[in-house]
């Protein structure tokens, strides 16, 4: 009992009986963890809640440096808004190759689109593993003065050793040969398979070709270089083999039959 109160005044009401009651007793000292985990809980989320619009203008901007970094025109000095506003972004049909016009490019949501079974389907065969696949994404159109295709940049994603990783690849006018590719977001073990982000390593993406002249899909991230030839190789990441041999299905799954090459042949044929 504090000692301000004569012993013989009894507290009134839940209040005074708590104000009461000794401070190092359960009772209170449960009431005020109890307490305190609430107020905080509260802040916290208040606080998720409010940063919640930043955090997506964040996620938007950190897309577009991406998209603008893998097509290798990235300018600090440049204001990203202005640099994006040189792509076409399109809502690509992946069966068909076709942009598609039933939905608005500026409100399509990839996230929600890969959720919804109405565009999306369950993958039986899922080398990628990314249990569904969306029927559609949002693909990014680089064009020259006269309006033909300098570059495009395709979303890829798919699992590593402990993470899914998400990144672009930026392929030629031709349909065929790689410009770049990055990955934006993964957790895989910094110094092992987080390698992926080292510019040394993607650096060997410039240049290589996704398919021979007879059409198979080539390219390949392994330690060997593959049958096709070295134009076909990325060299493994030392000491992250299952990282190297997710990107490795990835990069196939979304380049293949399944991924964007009905959309790679549209624009090898000067469809697009
Ligand atoms: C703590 C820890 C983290 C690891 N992180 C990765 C990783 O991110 N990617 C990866 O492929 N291997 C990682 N490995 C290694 C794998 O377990 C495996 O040994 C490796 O992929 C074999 O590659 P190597 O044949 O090139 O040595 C990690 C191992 C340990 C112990």
């Amino acid at each position: 009992m504090p000692s301000d109160m004569p012993e013989n005044v009894k507290p009134k009401g839940p209040i005074g009986r708590f104000l009461a009651a000794p401070a190092d007793g359960v009772g209170k000292t449960i009431i005020v963890a109890v307490s305190l985990c609430l107020v905080a809980s509260l802040v916290v989320s208040a606080a998720a809640v409010s940063l919640r619009p930043t955090q997506k203008v964040n996620e938007v901007r950190n897309m577009r440096i991406n998209v603008l970094q893998v097509a290798g025109v990235y300018d600090p000095e440049v204001s990203v808004d202005e640099a994006f506003a040189a792509f076409e972004p399109q809502v690509l049909n992946l069966k068909t190759g076709a942009f598609s016009t039933d939905f608005d490019v500026a409100s399509f949501d990839d996230e929600a689109a890969a959720e919804d079974p109405a565009l999306s389907r369950a993958l039986d065969e899922d080398p990628a593993g990314i249990g569904r696949q969306a029927l559609y994404r949002t693909v990014y159109i680089l064009r020259d003065d006269v309006g033909a295709v300098d570059k495009v940049v395709l979303p890829i994603h798919g699992y590593g050793l402990w993470s899914t990783l998400y990144g672009f690849i930026a392929i030629e006018e031709n349909g065929n040969d790689i410009f770049g590719l990055q990955f934006y977001q993964h957790a895989e073990t910094p110094g092992l398979g987080a390698e992926v982000d080292n510019p040394r390593w993607r650096a060997q993406w410039n240049g290589k070709e996704l398919r021979t002249d007879d059409g198979e899909l080539a390219i390949t991230v392994a330690k060997s270089v593959p049958a096709a030839g070295p134009d076909y190789h990325i060299d493994a990441l030392a000491g992250a083999t299952l990282t190297s041999v997710g990107v490795n299905n990835l990069v196939r799954f979304w380049l293949g039959e399944e991924g964007y090459a009905p959309f790679l042949n549209t624009l090898k044929e000067g469809g697009v």
